[in-house]
């Protein structure tokens, strides 16, 4: 088993939209179930509506416009610059819409977490609740995985389902897989930030067990 982190783990969350992922992290952290720190809130989008709710939370936010920089590598490479100069022992992807250069995943590997609405490895990408009702799927949801190379294709470490219903609409799944979003990534921190979830060679170790391909799976 690992041993526990005795350390803060500071964490910063990149986000390129509304945030509601970080407030239930900071909700989460504030109400003293998670060790993690918050150290900083880094989007591309200067007008992200995350970036205020973390200068509403007290959290440092720093604005990185990709589209001043000349192609994927030189912003990737600034952003890693920006990020370090926190020294977070966990990144956390929360809505980044960005597509991460290889060098940047490599330099952070075992310690960058996504969140994805889907139960992966389906769906991987946009659209992904109208794509789960096209299916006619019985049930969706979403994951949280370690990210590589592979764009939503990290070892999963935890997992929740819902069951969709026969009058969803696209929206009214978003809305309820979002929920659980909010449950399962202040979970997944926590599990890292306590020094219980490390990325092994063969996959997502939680208490120094191997998590199965699903990772853990939470059934709402
Ligand atoms: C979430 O649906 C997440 O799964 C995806 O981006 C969205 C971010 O939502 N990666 P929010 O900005 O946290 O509300």
């Amino acid at each position: 088993m690992s041993a526990p982190m005795t350390s803060t783990c500071n964490v910063v969350v990149l986000l390129s939209g509304t945030g509601s992922n970080l407030q239930a992290l900071i909700d989460n952290v504030r109400a003293g179930e998670n060790p993690a720190r918050i150290a900083a809130v880094i989007s591309n989008r200067a007008d992200a509506y995350g970036l205020q709710r973390a200068r509403d939370a007290g959290i440092e936010t720093r604005a990185l416009d990709h589209k001043t920089f000349d192609g994927r590598e030189a912003f990737d490479a600034a952003l890693i610059e920006l990020i370090d100069a926190f020294n977070p022992q966990l990144v956390v992807l929360a809505g980044f819409m960005r597509i991460l250069s290889a060098d940047f995943v490599r330099h952070y590997q075992g310690r960058l977490l996504n969140i994805h609405p889907s139960l992966l490895p389906k769906y991987k990408g946009l659209h992904t609740h109208q794509r789960a009702l096209e299916a006619g799927d019985r049930e969706h949801g979403c994951s949280v995985h370690f990210v590589t190379e592979e764009l939503d294709g990290g070892p999963l470490v935890v997992q929740a389902v819902v069951t969709v219903e026969s009058d969803d609409t696209a929206h009214s799944l978003a809305q309820r897989v979002h929920a659980q979003e909010h449950r399962i990534y202040p979970l997944a921190v926590r599990w890292f930030a306590e020094g219980r979830l490390v990325l092994g060679e063969q996959g997502a170790l939680l208490d120094g067990q191997l998590l199965a391909a699903s990772g853990h799976m939470i059934r709402t």
